[in-house]
């Protein structure tokens, strides 16, 4: 496979980039050509940003799976495209090369079609990091059902809301994941998750940790015997035959859950052509992706990273990936250097949260890994901060690899704004350049472009981009509405991102953070007014308010102000208590890290928490907390700062 579009030097990119400006069409028609359709295109793409309604590559028709897979069969079919690494280093590493993964997908397919799946229902995935998981996404996309994919530490009450927002209709699980020391019984949080539902038809269930489950008879399936069943199905005198769906370009491909600023998450939906042209183009340029180069993604697959960086991009240019089912910290924190050496890995793409972790361990558990085989290191899900980045630099690139700091989100597909591996210079904490297509401005709060430069020679203010690329949202599932207001009516005619950056002179990007009501906890994205709901569920909790603060290893920790409804005696106990509520509402990933009990929240006189204050306490600013004269009782501040809770 050769990929024409291959930017290789820096000149390069900047001929792509003035290309994909002022001519997108053209652009990304040329980029198109380079994959399989079963009907081209009438226009490349028509759009507005007020309903909003995007559309690319309309009248297309495809499969994305035989873009992942089919046409790689007859060139790479023996090529691994997975490497599976289990959680125990003991169990044995599984390689599933391209026709192998064709197999299993079209059999996955078949008995989604034999459990009555059609085009168009909803599947939710809620399983552990196994190969089955990616059988299980691909083979809906190969029918056309569109997968929504639960990460495996989301609650039983997040799965119940994510099934009834996405009217699922099928389930797909593991009886149990494991990570780490843990064993995490899935199919019994689905168990508690249907309690009440009367949608879903099918559970369909994958054994891994062999842990006792319960099938409710009519509703369960054992995964084994499906499959066993579709093989013969599917493979007829030892070829294997499954149609793929003819989609249509703009047919949702997937679901994906994530935090906004109020209220529940919401269903962010991406489509077919273009998030494939998308997630392809990203990762073949970012990463400079060459056809024989190990790539380990240690995202899950729960988070669009895994989507677009283990899954969809690398298959579709016919990578081979490693997949990990564990943690970096076990048995040891020399985990990740274990299976980089062991696969001979060349790109290594991780989390900042997952690097200052590993920091704190020290140089130790790198001590005698071979690491030479990597050429590339990224990074994703928040802004690196110097010192982690000058540490992934030194003890795991050798100062001899590039370092690419992608920024993006669910709603982008792909990453926007990274440096390309060698191409483009890197610069610690900085993602840097746009990539082609991505036209990225910085607005104040009226709008306006921020034209004046700060005192260090900085353009400052919020991120939008101009115009759609290829892998943007297409809407919010069930309420288009929410999708405008939240990303198309900040700035009329922008995508907002809810993000802060600075610009420097040459045009490089620097983003500081979510300017909106979401926090970024060791790479996850926590809504304040999520936590709260889940905080405000404990019986005796009056009101609550949550902000971040900075968090030495994951990026922001989360602080919450709890009012309860009388004065409890064992504090420690109603802490405890809160966080098994917030662990049941949503998750353990959501637990605040600190909770200070207090006996009233600084408000104004309409009633609006002052948050700005709450941030500035929480963050261990105690003096200077600005104007507190609007507030109703500004005595409570005072109150609320002396008894602020120190680490
Ligand atoms: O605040 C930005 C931060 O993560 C947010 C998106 O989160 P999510 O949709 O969960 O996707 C994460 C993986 C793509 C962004 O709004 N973020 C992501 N990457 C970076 C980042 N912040 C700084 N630098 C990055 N490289």
């Amino acid at each position: 496979m050769s990929y024409s579009y291959q930017i290789r030097t820096e000149a390069d990119y900047r001929t792509a980039y003035q290309q994909s400006v002022e001519d997108p069409e053209k652009f990304w028609a040329a980029v198109a050509e380079n994959f399989s359709w079963k009907k081209k295109w009438d226009k490349v793409l028509s759009w507005n940003f007020e309903e909003p309604k995007v559309e690319w590559f309309a009248g297309a028709k495809l499969n994305i799976t035989e873009n992942c897979i089919d046409r790689h069969l007859s060139a790479l079919g023996d090529k691994p495209a997975l490497i599976w690494e289990p959680n125990d280093p003991n169990e044995r590493v599984r390689v599933v090369t391209y026709n192998r993964l064709h197999k299993r997908v079209c059999q996955f397919a078949q008995v989604l079609l034999n459990n009555g799946v059609k085009k168009g229902d909803r599947v939710c995935i809620y399983m552990g990091m196994v190969p089955e998981l990616t059988y299980a996404v691909l083979g809906c996309a190969r029918i056309g059902a569109i997968h929504s994919v639960v990460f495996g530490g989301f609650s039983a009450q997040s799965i119940a809301d994510r099934l009834e927002d996405a009217k699922a209709t099928f389930i797909v699980t593991c009886d149990g994941a494991f990570r780490g020391n843990k064993d995490i019984p899935l199919k019994s949080v689905i168990d508690d998750a249907l309690i009440g539902n009367k949608v879903v038809k099918k559970v369909i269930v994958y054994t891994r940790t062999r842990t006792p489950v319960s099938m409710l008879k009519g509703r369960d399936v054992w995964w084994e015997d499906e499959m066993e069943h579709a093989e013969s199905q599917v493979e007829v005198n030892g070829v294997v035959q499954q149609e793929a769906a003819v989609m249509d370009a703009e047919d949702p491909l997937f679901i994906l859950y994530t935090s906004g600023s109020t209220g529940k998450p919401k269903g962010v939906v991406h489509t077919t052509a273009g998030y494939m042209v998308w997630t392809n183009y990203t990762f073949v340029n970012a990463f400079q992706y060459q056809p024989s180069d190990i790539h380990f993604c240690t995202a899950d697959i729960g988070w669009i990273t895994g989507h677009s960086y283990i899954l969809y991009g690398p298959l579709s240019a016919g990578a081979t990936c490693v997949m990990f089912e564990g943690i970096p910290t076990w048995p040891d924190a020399g985990r990740f250097w274990e299976i980089v050496e062991k696969h001979r890995v060349n790109i290594l793409y991780t989390a900042p949260t997952a690097i200052r972790s590993l920091m704190g361990f020290g140089t130790t558990p790198l001590e005698g890994k071979d690491l030479s085989s990597l050429k590339v290191l990224g990074t994703v899900g928040e802004p690196i901060n110097e010192e982690a980045w000058h540490w992934y630099n030194k003890n795991v690139g050798k100062e001899k690899c590039p370092i690419v700091d992608t920024w993006w989100q669910t709603e982008t597909g792909g990453c926007m704004i990274s440096n390309m591996a060698g191409v483009t210079p890197g610069i610690p904490s900085w993602a840097s350049l746009p990539m082609p297509g991505i036209q990225p401005i910085l607005v104040d709060e009226a709008g306006k472009e921020i034209t004046e430069k700060d005192q260090h020679g900085h353009y400052k203010g919020n991120l939008c981009i101009k115009a759609p690329w290829p892998g943007i949202l297409r809407t919010t599932y069930g309420d288009h509405e929410r999708c405008r207001q939240n990303y198309f009516s900040t700035y009329p005619g922008l995508y907002f991102t809810g993000d802060g950056a600075l610009k420097d002179q040459q045009g490089n990007f620097r983003i500081t953070g979510r300017v909106d009501d979401v926090l970024n906890v060791s790479g996850h994205r926590l809504g304040t007014a999520e936590v709260e709901n889940a905080i405000n569920m404990h019986a005796g909790v009056v009101e609550s308010a949550v902000v971040g603060y900075p968090h030495d290893i994951k990026g922001q920790g989360v602080y919450a102000y709890v009012i309860m409804d009388q004065l409890h005696e064992d504090a420690q106990l109603t802490r405890k208590n809160i966080l098994q509520t917030v662990t049941r509402q949503i998750g353990p990933i959501a637990k605040p890290d600190k909770i200070q009990f207090v006996k009233g929240l600084p408000k104004t006189r309409s009633g609006k928490i002052m948050r700005r204050i709450l941030r500035k306490i929480a963050e261990g600013e105690t003096k200077n907390l600005g104007d507190t004269t609007t507030l109703l009782d500004p005595a409570i501040v005072e109150e609320i700062a002396a008894g602020r809770i120190v680490d």
